[in-house]
């Protein structure tokens, strides 16, 4: 059935290229008001916007790439925010929740750009009950959806994320918590900063703190634009107080 609509819709785009000989050249179909729509990422079960980082239905607890481990390469992980609460534990009582959708942008070596995506959806109870019930696959740049190794069950996939079954195999679930613990305590000279009381004494000489307070809950990396922000215009914070305010106003 499926296969049927895409094969029609191939041939009504055919047609419609036939008919206007304009540029279709693979370009994406242009909407009938004449806008041309940015390539969607492609289907299947893990299609996700391209704004997803932005889009406020996904958080990351890295603020930047971190060296993730062999195959990943350089790693950033996005989660859907229904699982906000099990960021940073150890072990979690039940399953996430059936929609949970993990994104991982990776790159293989530490350079600019990225070289695809590795994405985890938990499918429903039944899916692949020896394994937790999540679809794996990956995308390349673009967002679309690779053929090799094709999409669900991967085996190679599972083989190693079965070692992460406290956190429902999710492995980087404690990946930003643990490498801010293991900082060197000298970083900050040992000292402990108040980041509630920094935002009092330095973020409100020139809004009063309801504009502070009274903004909708953003994830870290959020805060952490927001404030470096600020400091570009001209809010005084050192690196380690300006950690203090992010921690604070991310409610860590
Ligand atoms: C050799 C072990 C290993 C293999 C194989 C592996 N992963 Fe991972 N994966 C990890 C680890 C470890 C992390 C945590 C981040 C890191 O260190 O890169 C991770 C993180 C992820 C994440 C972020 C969600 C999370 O916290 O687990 C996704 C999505 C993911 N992997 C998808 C895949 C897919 C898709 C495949 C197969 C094509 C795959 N992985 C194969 C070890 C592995
Ligand atoms: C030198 C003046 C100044 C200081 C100091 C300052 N701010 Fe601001 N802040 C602004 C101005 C101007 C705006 C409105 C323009 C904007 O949003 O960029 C603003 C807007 C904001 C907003 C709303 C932005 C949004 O995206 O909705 C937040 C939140 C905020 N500030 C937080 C802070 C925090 C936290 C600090 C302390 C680290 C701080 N500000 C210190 C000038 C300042």
């Amino acid at each position: 059935m499926r296969r049927k609509i895409v094969v029609m819709s191939a041939f009504a785009f055919l047609a419609i290229c036939l008919l206007f000989l304009t540029s279709c050249n693979g370009g994406a179909p242009a909407k009938p008001n004449g806008t041309p729509k940015p390539e969607p990422p492609g289907p299947g079960p893990g299609s996700f916007a391209e704004d997803f980082r932005e889009s406020g239905k996904f958080f990351t607890n890295m603020p930047e790439r971190q060296q993730g481990t062999s195959p990943h390469g350089w790693v950033q992980i996005w989660y859907s925010n229904n699982i906000k609460s099990l960021a940073g534990k150890d072990k979690f009582d039940s399953p996430v929740p059936v929609g949970t959708i993990s994104i991982k942008p990776y790159i293989m070596e530490d350079r600019e750009g990225i070289d695809g995506y590795a994405v985890m959806i938990k499918k429903e109870k039944g899916y692949d009950p020896e394994n937790g019930d999540w679809h794996y696959e990956m995308r390349d740049v673009d967002g679309k959806l690779k053929e090799k190794p094709p999409a669900g069950k991967i085996r190679m996939c599972i083989e190693c994320h079965r070692n992460y079954k406290e956190t429902d195999y999710l492995a980087g679930t404690r990946m930003t918590v643990k490498a801010e613990e293991e900082k060197p305590p000298e970083e900050t000279g040992g000292e402990v900063f108040d980041g509630e009381a920094l935002v009092k004494e330095r973020c409100t000489g020139c809004h009063p703190a309801d504009r502070i307070y009274s903004h909708d809950k953003v994830d870290q990396a959020r805060w952490k634009a927001i404030v470096d922000r600020m400091v570009g215009k001209g809010a005084k914070l050192s690196d380690a107080e300006r950690k203090a305010v992010i921690d604070h106003l991310a409610g860590k």
